[in-house]
């Protein structure tokens, strides 16, 4: 029997204090419930539900349509939101498991034993507990004086007795499908809250249908809900670790893992390099020999074999092999540098191809350029791109060079080898293997400083 499960992900999230979904907060820079989503798949089930609330656009957004969504309109709610799911999961009669989307630490490995579990006991509902330190916001496990489950509490609903019980519900359980719809039908919201509670289904499930199983799990890390920022923070760090883990396993060196900061989708092939304090964040991909950092970003870049990046930024960009950029470098999105290729000190680049082989050594802006290969681009030279109204395009090609402290008015095309003096503004067109000089000439005044000196009548000192 395949299992499907249904992921919680409507409640408003109001201990976040955001006006974004509190599932959409990001994780390692992936969103939260997505990270739910990851963990059930790896498990190796397939048929996925979410539950969606006034958020609904956002998450199938971020979710994509290869999940089904089910809407809640009135959070009124875990019980009645797994009962939005029922006409959905009307034919099916394998095991269901039920997850929220705001314990994004579950490991797959946890959420299949669990299954299996369930399974193997011919339970009609399991439920993941843990043991924690502080079990505050969370709902407390009542045993039955033979150790059996009895029912959960509510922090909002218990005694001062009740509260004390460290054992606490995950929010994470396997139900028998049918059985579940049938208790859930008659949960009713007599509680502190007025809501309908979904734990209160198993002591339907206890006493009508028979056997409750508790599936104590001793990792409570895993278990950890997200209700406010504090938690997040905390999630945050965990997930860290393990992406960092991960990598250094793989084969990629941290110089110091503390200081380096990699997203959940980043790849990173063996033998990169990571300096300390280096930031590798969303898709970004970065093949072996490279060395990045330290202090450098880089946001959804594809870097080649053995791309070195110091001290820089690197956004949406893709480099080839052999490049380097840095130190205090900005390559700004839709970038892309060919093998070999050179952004050195100082430069900002945009929406620029710089060709293999060619040079941007320091202090330069390029803006909607393309530059050819083996070109060289010298200090202080500046794409004029934009006009106040409009970005235009600037082409230098093959060998091509750039004496320094150069603007090129945009729209504007260099020939191939041509060679600009230094110092000019270029607002035409330069033909192949032309030289372009656009500055006024230089002219020498002779023994002008000493007539200037002896000059009568100078202006006194501070004057
Ligand atoms: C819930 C459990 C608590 C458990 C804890 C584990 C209930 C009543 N309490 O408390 O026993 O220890 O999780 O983290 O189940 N949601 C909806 N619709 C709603 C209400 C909530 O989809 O109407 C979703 C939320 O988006 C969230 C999840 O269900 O992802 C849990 O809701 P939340 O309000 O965070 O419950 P807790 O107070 O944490
Ligand atoms: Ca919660």
């Amino acid at each position: 029997m395949a299992v499907a499960a249904v992921v919680l992900a409507a409640g408003k999230g109001t201990r976040m204090k955001s006006d974004i979904p509190k599932v959409i907060h990001p994780i390692c820079g992936r969103p939260m419930v997505a990270h739910v989503v990851d963990s059930l798949r790896e498990a190796g089930i397939e048929r996925i539900i979410i539950v969606v609330g006034s958020a609904a656009k956002q998450i199938q957004e971020v979710l994509g349509s290869e999940l089904e969504y089910v809407v809640q309109e009135e959070q009124l709610g875990t019980g009645h939101a797994v009962l939005q799911t029922a006409s959905v999961l009307e034919n099916h009669d394998g095991p269901l498991l039920v997850i929220h989307g705001d314990t994004p630490l579950y490991r797959p490995a946890t959420l299949r034993e669990l299954v299996h579990s369930h399974q193997d006991s011919g339970a009609i509902g399991t439920v993941l507990t843990v043991n924690v330190d502080d079990p505050t916001d969370y709902g407390r496990i009542i045993r039955d004086s033979t150790g059996g489950f009895e029912r959960i509490v509510e922090q909002k609903d218990a005694t001062p007795e009740e509260a004390m019980v460290k054992e606490i519900n995950s929010g994470t359980y396997v139900f028998e499908c049918a059985s579940m719809f049938s208790a859930l039908s008659r949960i009713r919201p007599q509680n502190v809250q007025h809501e309908y509670y979904l734990p209160d289904v198993l002591p339907i499930l206890r006493e009508e249908q028979g056997k409750v199983q508790i599936f104590n799990h001793g990792d409570d890390e895993e278990a950890l809900g997200i209700n406010n920022r504090v938690q997040l923070a905390v999630a945050e760090q965990i997930m860290r670790n393990r992406v960092r883990e991960k990598w250094l396993l793989a084969g990629v060196t941290m110089v110091d893992p503390a200081t380096t900061y990699i997203d959940a989708e980043a790849v990173l092939e063996p033998d990169v390099t990571l300096l300390p304090f280096t930031f590798i964040e969303g898709h970004t991909w970065i093949a072996s020999g490279s060395v990045i950092g330290p202090f450098a970003r880089l946001r959804d870049a594809r870097l080649g074999k053995n791309v070195i990046i110091s001290q820089a930024t690197v956004l949406e960009s893709s480099l080839e092999p052999g490049c380097v950029v840095g130190p205090y470098s900005y390559i700004r999105p839709g970038c892309q540098l060919e093998e070999g290729a050179k952004v050195g000190a100082f430069c900002e680049i945009k929406n620029t191809v710089i060709g293999s082989g060619s040079k941007v050594p320091h202090l330069s802006y390029l803006g909607d350029t393309h530059v050819g290969k083996k070109a060289n681009i010298g200090a202080g030279t500046i794409t004029c791109n934009y006009d106040g109204q409009e970005k235009h395009q600037t082409t230098i090609e093959d060998q091509v060079f750039v004496g320094s402290n150069c603007n090129l008015v945009a729209p504007v095309e260099i020939g191939a080898g041509a060679y600009i003096a230094a110092g000019s503004t270029i607002t035409g067109d330069i033909p192949p293997g032309a030289l372009g000089v656009a500055r006024s000439r230089q002219r020498n005044i002779a023994n002008w400083a000493k007539r200037r000196r002896s000059r009568k009548g100078s202006p006194k000192k501070g004057s």
